[in-house]
């Protein structure tokens, strides 16, 4: 019987992860299954020891349950306990649970796709929730010049880049306190999540700027509208979740996938609806 894996979440029904993961075991000629978990809000444990029973070999997490995968691995990743949540399970041969974050390695290899680099650049992140958390000392390992998180409630930003003074340049602060002009801007709210444009300052974007969206959906979210508008070069974050779950794959199967035609075949059917 082939290999099973799942993305857990909740709601889940609408995750692209099955539909990547299966043309990723397709093109490496890998034989495994992969499904989607509804797991209960206050019971991600229960659910992942009964996929387990029924011969689950390891996993993807997402909304609500990175930090209940976290609590839960037996032995985490380095990259896992610095961005203090899991994204990927692995059921080891010993029966012991081993918690890995591939987020933040996902937006590092799609930026280095779109050939937008950040060592010696004065980089942006807008948000200071779970989701920067995660992809910080992969971004900071990139060596930027500086890079200030800034967020709605400056507090949450002083204390995450307090946390990661020790992994590169970073500093904190509240929206307001953003000065002078970036040559990449991430936003890794959750604003455009409910179509809210965070508020930002004009003369954002220093001449030949990125803007990035943590998020993506069919149509460019409203950061990048703006950000469009203003002269920036636009990216959404389609390419961060192919490029997360290569991670994942090359975890589980030692086979690392190619993500380009996985990319093209998903923007698409985002565009087809
Ligand atoms: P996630 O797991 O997506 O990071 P989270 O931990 O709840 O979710 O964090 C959400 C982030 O988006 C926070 O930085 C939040 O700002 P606050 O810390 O001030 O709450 C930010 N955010 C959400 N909605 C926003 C909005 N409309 N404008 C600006 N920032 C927003």
């Amino acid at each position: 019987m082939a290999d099973r894996y799942a993305v857990f979440g909740n709601p889940v029904a609408h995750s692209k992860s099955p539909q990547i993961h299966a043309a990723f075991a397709d093109q490496t000629g890998q034989s495994l299954r992969y499904t989607t978990v509804e797991a209960p809000e206050d019971d991600f444990a229960g659910a992942w020891q009964r996929f387990v029973q029924d011969g689950g070999r390891g996993a993807n997490v997402t909304v609500p349950f990175k930090g209940d995968a976290f609590a839960l691995s037996d032995t985490l990743s380095h990259r896992a306990q610095r961005a203090g949540a899991v994204n990927t399970l692995i059921m080891g041969g010993n029966g012991r649970t081993y918690g890995d974050n591939t987020d933040g390695i996902g937006l590092a290899r799609d930026l280095a796709h779109h050939e937008v680099t950040l060592k010696g650049k004065r980089v942006l992140m807008v948000g200071a929730g779970g989701a920067v958390r995660g992809v910080l000392a992969p971004l900071l390992a990139e060596s930027p010049r500086e890079l200030m998180i800034a967020n709605r409630t400056a507090a949450k930003a002083v204390a995450l880049a307090e946390a990661f003074a020790d992994a590169g340049q970073v500093s904190g602060g509240g929206l307001e306190d953003i000065d002078g002009a970036f040559d990449v801007v991430i936003n890794g709210s959750s604003a455009s999540l409910s179509g809210d444009m965070p508020p930002l300052p004009d003369g954002l974007f220093a001449a030949g700027a990125s803007a990035y969206d943590m998020m993506y959906g069919a149509e460019p979210t409203v950061f990048l509208r703006w950000a469009e508008a203003r002269g920036a070069r636009t990216i959404d974050g389609l390419g961060m979740l192919v490029e997360q779950a290569a991670e994942s794959f090359f975890l589980w199967r030692s086979v690392r996938p190619d993500t380009t035609a996985v990319r093209a075949s998903l923007r698409q059917a985002l565009a087809d609806g």
